[in-house]
């Protein structure tokens, strides 16, 4: 674990041995910081303590000291009443996925031996439909619960509230995509060892397809195919991607979520933490016409 965290250090910081050293602290279980107190701060700096009076710049660890921790640390002892919050997309989302957390940082950082995960012209794609029982009753659940899978690619299941905006991210966790894809998205999953090549080439067949998508990397996916697509109760995973597949798996799942509704995504409201680029209109909000370009193809 020690090693992980070092090398994530040298990842993200770039910086000397010395200094990654000092960063390899225990985790703290302090429930909060109070504002103003800097004495108070038990955390360490990085890379180095700043004068008493620096305006210094550089970063904290594990958290800054005048962050309320309540709001990152997903360990927090004291349960959430439930009237104190449900989900808005901002506040507690460190129980799915916290973006402010370099320890986090392996879920989207390829720590694996690359070449696993090479495309394999011979090795065919693998489409999936998976049975929902009709009377199955798709759920959000609310910040003062866990969301779990029984398996590592989820398809359809509980999911949270409030979505996330669409476009790509660094990395979005499970519990956002599943809300996406029961409002009818695509979503692209790529392992980030996969290939570089292979990840553009499906990333651009996906965003000229439909403005509804999500991609991100997840780890759930295996090195024979590091590359797939997501739709409520679907999943088409590859190790080289076959655009003809693709268009129709698009075509096929898109718009078919059971919360689908042809309502506009509101801005007041919206999950966005770790967007990279947000979706671009292809037809309307709607999506009316779906990979309309690959007509005649
Ligand atoms: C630094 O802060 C202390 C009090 O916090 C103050 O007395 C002192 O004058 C400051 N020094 C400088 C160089 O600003
Ligand atoms: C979580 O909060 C929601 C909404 O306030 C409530 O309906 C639900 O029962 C709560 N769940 C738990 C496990 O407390
Ligand atoms: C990665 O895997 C390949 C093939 O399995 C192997 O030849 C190579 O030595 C490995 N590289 C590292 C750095 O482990
Ligand atoms: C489905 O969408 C409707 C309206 O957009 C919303 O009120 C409802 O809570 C959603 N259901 C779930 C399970 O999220
Ligand atoms: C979304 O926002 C618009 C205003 O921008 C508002 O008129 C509409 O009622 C909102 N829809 C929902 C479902 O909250």
């Amino acid at each position: 674990m020690i090693k992980i965290v070092k090398l994530l250090c040298y990842l993200l910081f770039l910086t000397t041995e010395i200094h990654c050293k000092r960063f390899i602290v225990k985790r703290k279980t302090t429930t909060a910081i109070p504002k103003n107190a800097t004495e108070s701060w038990t955390g360490n700096w990085f890379p180095h303590p700043p004068l008493p009076n620096d305006s210094w710049k550089g970063k904290w660890f594990p958290y800054a000291p005048y962050t309320n921790i309540q709001t990152l640390d997903v360990t927090h002892k004291k349960q959430l009443s439930a009237s104190e919050i449900c989900d808005d997309g901002k506040q507690y989302i460190g129980l799915d996925y916290d973006p402010n957390d370099v320890r986090k940082s392996f879920e989207h950082l390829c720590l694996a031996n690359r070449s696993l995960f090479e495309p394999n012209m011979n090795r065919e794609a693998l489409r999936k439909e998976y049975f929902i029982p009709p009377a199955y009753v798709a759920h959000s659940k609310c910040l003062n619960e866990t969301i779990s899978y029984d398996t590592p690619l989820p398809t359809y299941g509980a999911f949270r509230p409030i979505p996330p905006k669409y476009g790509s991210y660094i990395f979005l966790p499970a519990q956002r995509w599943l809300t996406s894809l029961s409002q009818g998205a695509v979503v692209m999953l790529y392992h980030p060892c996969a290939n570089n090549g292979q990840v553009k080439v499906l990333q651009n067949t996906l965003r000229s397809c439909l403005y509804r998508h999500i991609i991100t990397p997840s780890l759930a996916l295996s090195p024979k195919r590091p590359i797939a697509l997501v739709a409520w109760g679907k999943s088409l995973e590859m190790s080289v991607v076959d655009d003809k597949l693709v268009v129709d798996f698009i075509k096929q799942s898109a718009k078919q979520g059971p919360n689908f509704s042809s309502k506009q995504q509101n801005n007041t409201k919206i999950y966005e933490a770790g967007l990279l680029q947000e979706a671009h209109l292809i037809t309307d909000e709607n999506d009316i016409e779906v990979c309309g370009y690959k007509e005649g193809m």
